[in-house]
């Protein structure tokens, strides 16, 4: 399904530093199959294909097909791991363009706090039909609450009482504001596990419920994860390609560099390096350690961020995601006056010019000084898409444990939003508010 290709990391490292990481790679592997270590009590996503709640899987599944047949427009409210698993996947596996009104359409907010964004989004959305599935697993993310509270007024002003059955909450199984909410007014909820965090938590109802309503087959997306997840099960340092690439990225670490970033050749995926840059910024990046996850989208960002990666500090690797087929090919015709003289190329698809490039990159960053995994994956399709998520889920648990790191919380998130709070005068804030404000006014 996935393989991992070290050619074009080889003239950088030795198989021995692998080696050498043996014993921290299988302490990190047993922490996570036995559920011990550091933040144990939030690894349920590591069993989550296999073992999830079956009834609200089907429940989800006609929720999703109610709010297609309802709505034009699912909102989706949401921030961090809230958010970008689902975004990551519809936009992998959706066209480009929406399909003339023909399918449901999936936009989503409560991801920042722009008022221009919410206007716009209003205004468009003003004579469409609407469903709104609004995620926070805790109930109290300020971003989401915003962004619910006023579109939860537009959903009453337009719909009445009808709304009732336009709005799905996805939160805790029994606290928080959202869940006091849903059981007050009666919308229909789902359940972030206790025991996942909001960034593995995309094949949950989380992310689940969006991207049943996009209309991608949740089935198939966690039976790539089940695939996946056998791969990942299995402890032996030459064949498992997930524990290899987790070894190498902390290998890299020592080697002084400090930097990774996420390459891919379809702009379809730009998300995916999103969810993906959480997923590894708010894993590893404490106690003052951690890889900088950096993503970029190529072959655009090779006439931006190409230059510095061919050429400028030395301090980068890439981990290229490397699909074989995509959605759909397309074949560059002939052409008689050949006035582009790409007749050279004419017949090959697309995507075969896509790879090339993506070969002649790899060799020129080699050249460069810039080392590359490859993740070479069969076809941009639901089933690898869950693989992949699975793939970098466990990847990343293994990796934070061998970096001395509790991949499971994010205690810095928290600083500014404190900051925040006192800055915008909440009760329980004062003592910091007088504090943030001398320093403010110098
Ligand atoms: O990964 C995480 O835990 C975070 O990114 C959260 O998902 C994010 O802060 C949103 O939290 P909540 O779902 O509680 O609103």
């Amino acid at each position: 399904m996935i393989r991992i290709c070290e050619n074009h990391l080889r003239p950088f490292v030795k198989e021995h530093e692998l080696e050498q990481l043996a014993t921290q790679l299988a302490v990190a592997f047993d922490n996570l199959v036995e559920k011990k270590g550091p933040g144990n009590d939030f690894l349920g996503w590591v069993d989550l294909p296999v073992d999830y709640d079956q009834e609200e899987f089907e429940r989800i599944k006609i929720a999703a097909n109610k709010i297609r047949e309802q709505s034009d427009v699912l909102l989706v409210i949401g921030i961090g791991g809230s958010y970008l698993g689902a975004r990551a996947v519809i936009d992998a596996l959706s066209p480009s363009f929406p399909n003339n009104g023909q399918e449901l359409e999936v936009i989503f907010a409560g991801h920042q706090m722009s008022g221009d964004y919410l206007i716009d989004l209003m205004k468009y959305i003003e004579d469409k039909d609407v469903s709104l599935n609004v995620i926070s697993k805790s109930g109290t993310t300020t971003e989401p609450a915003i962004a619910f509270r006023i579109l939860r007024e537009f959903m009453d002003q337009k719909y009445g009482v009808d709304a009732q059955d336009r709005i799905f909450i996805t939160t805790d199984k029994a606290r928080g504001a959202l869940k006091e909410l849903a059981n007050q007014v009666g919308y229909e909820t789902f359940v972030v596990p206790d025991d996942v965090g909001g960034r593995y938590s995309v094949l949950t109802a989380v992310g689940l419920l969006p991207i049943a309503a996009a209309g991608i087959s949740i089935d198939e997306l966690m039976q790539g994860a089940v695939k996946q997840r056998e791969k990942a099960l299995n402890f032996n340092l030459e064949e498992n390609d997930i524990l290899r690439y987790a070894g190498w990225r902390n290998v890299l670490l020592r080697r002084n560099y400090p930097i990774e970033i996420l390459v891919n050749y379809e702009p379809s995926l730009m998300f995916f390096n999103e969810w993906w840059k959480q997923l590894y910024g708010e894993s590893e990046g404490k106690d003052g350690k951690g890889l900088f996850p950096a993503g970029v989208n190529f072959s655009s960002d090779l006439h931006s961020m190409g230059q510095f990666i061919q050429d400028g500090a030395r301090n980068m690797f890439e981990t290229v995601l490397d699909f074989k087929h995509t959605r759909n090919e397309i074949s560059i015709p002939q052409d008689e006056q050949n006035l582009d003289e790409l007749n050279y190329i004419s017949g090959k698809t697309l995507q075969e010019v896509n790879r090339t490039a993506l070969e002649g990159v790899m060799l020129a960053h080699e050249d460069g000084g810039t080392p590359t995994i490859r993740l070479e994956i069969e076809k941009l399709d639901t089933k690898h898409i869950g693989a992949l998520i699975y793939f970098f889920e466990f990847a990343c648990g293994i990796s934070g444990h061998v970096l001395g790191v509790n991949p499971f919380d994010q205690p810095g998130v928290e600083d500014y939003k404190r900051n925040m709070f006192a800055l915008l005068g909440k009760p329980g804030y004062e003592e910091v508010t007088k504090k943030l404000q001398e320093r403010l006014n110098g």
